[in-house]
């Protein structure tokens, strides 16, 4: 979330609850694949969810729900495009718990809150869990006897997205998809054929009602990409270069815990690939960006003096502690 309000502090001490079994707080949503892959596979089922924030804002049930009903779905495959964890390493074990629940394999890109967390520590305890964690690199993995191609950038957010680097050695003849915490990374990976980004970090404004949610992170925040599926997913036609990129509006919050409006619901949101836009009904048309605004070197600069010294403050934590023992 870009625009945490303050005096929400009580959340970040209230307890990892367990909350009252309910089945509809978390709503699936599905669309189909690039056109281009259309007939030219099997189907194949992938999953995306993003934003967990494991930690205390997010209610314990609330993320075993979301697995569940993941889980539920058999997908092929998960993709889940960052944001674990909240504030801290406090949870990574049960971030771990978490990932193992996981019926299908899991890729992953971290977020702007795992670089604030620690990088480098959430990445190993995703792995841990089993997760294949991409930062700036590419894989392909066979799902139904065929390959498919994921490219997985790292958190644009704090600076850490190398586009040139994460499609180094992609291979045009297979089926791809791309990963990226910032969804406005997707205007630069469809200049290299990948006709769809999956991303997160807006939570879809979690306030939705009266397109509050457009004016929060649209406006103010600056993104051209708030919440649902954007450009096409035909192929590009003549010289334009264009792709799809759909932002979910993720299963937890870091902050503040609220949802009101429909746009802002969690959800699960699953990808059918290899079947064709139209042949099923879906939820949302796609949609024209939003003007947008790209950050200014100096906020750029400002974001990544923040992952520096909280990562400072942790060392010298753990040095104060070592000298203790
Ligand atoms: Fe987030």
């Amino acid at each position: 979330m870009l625009f945490p309000p303050f005096g929400w502090s009580q959340f970040l001490t209230a307890p990892l609850d367990s909350g009252p079994p309910r089945a509809s707080r978390i709503r699936v949503r599905r669309f189909a694949g690039p056109a281009a892959y259309a007939g030219a596979m099997e189907p194949i089922r992938i999953a995306h969810l993003t934003d967990q924030h494991v930690g205390r804002v997010t209610p314990w049930a609330i993320q075993h729900e979301a697995v569940a009903l993941t889980n539920a779905e058999r997908p092929d495959l998960v993709v889940i495009t960052g944001d674990f964890v909240c504030h801290s390493q406090l949870y990574l074990d049960q971030l771990i718990e978490l990932v193992r629940e996981f019926r299908a394999p899991v890729i992953g890109v971290l977020g702007n809150h795992d670089h604030w967390a620690g990088a480098d520590e959430v990445a190993a305890a995703l792995r841990r869990g089993g997760v294949e964690v991409l930062r700036n690199d590419s894989t392909i993995i066979t799902v139904r006897r065929q390959r498919l191609q994921v490219v997985g950038l790292d958190d644009a957010y704090t600076g850490h997205a190398q586009v040139d680097k994460a499609v180094a050695g992609l291979r045009r003849d297979l089926p791809t998809l791309a990963l990226s915490h910032i969804a406005e990374e997707a205007d630069r990976l469809w200049l290299y054929g990948i006709p769809l980004v999956l991303a997160g970090h807006t939570h879809g404004g979690q306030i939705t009602v009266a397109r509050l949610h457009e004016i929060a992170v649209g406006k103010i925040g600056g993104h051209k990409y708030v919440h649902g599926l954007y450009g096409t997913r035909q192929p590009h036609r003549g010289a334009v270069v264009t792709g799809a990129v759909y932002v979910g509006a993720g299963i937890g919050a870091s902050v503040m815990p609220f949802r009101i409006g429909e746009r802002g619901k969690r959800e699960i949101t699953i990808f059918e690939f290899g079947r064709r836009p139209g042949e099923f009904e879906e939820p949302d048309q796609e949609q024209a960006p939003l003007p947008g605004r790209a950050p200014s070197l100096r906020k750029m600069r400002r974001r990544a003096e923040k992952v520096i010294r909280r990562r400072t403050r942790r060392s010298l934590r753990r040095t104060v502690e070592l000298d203790r023992v």
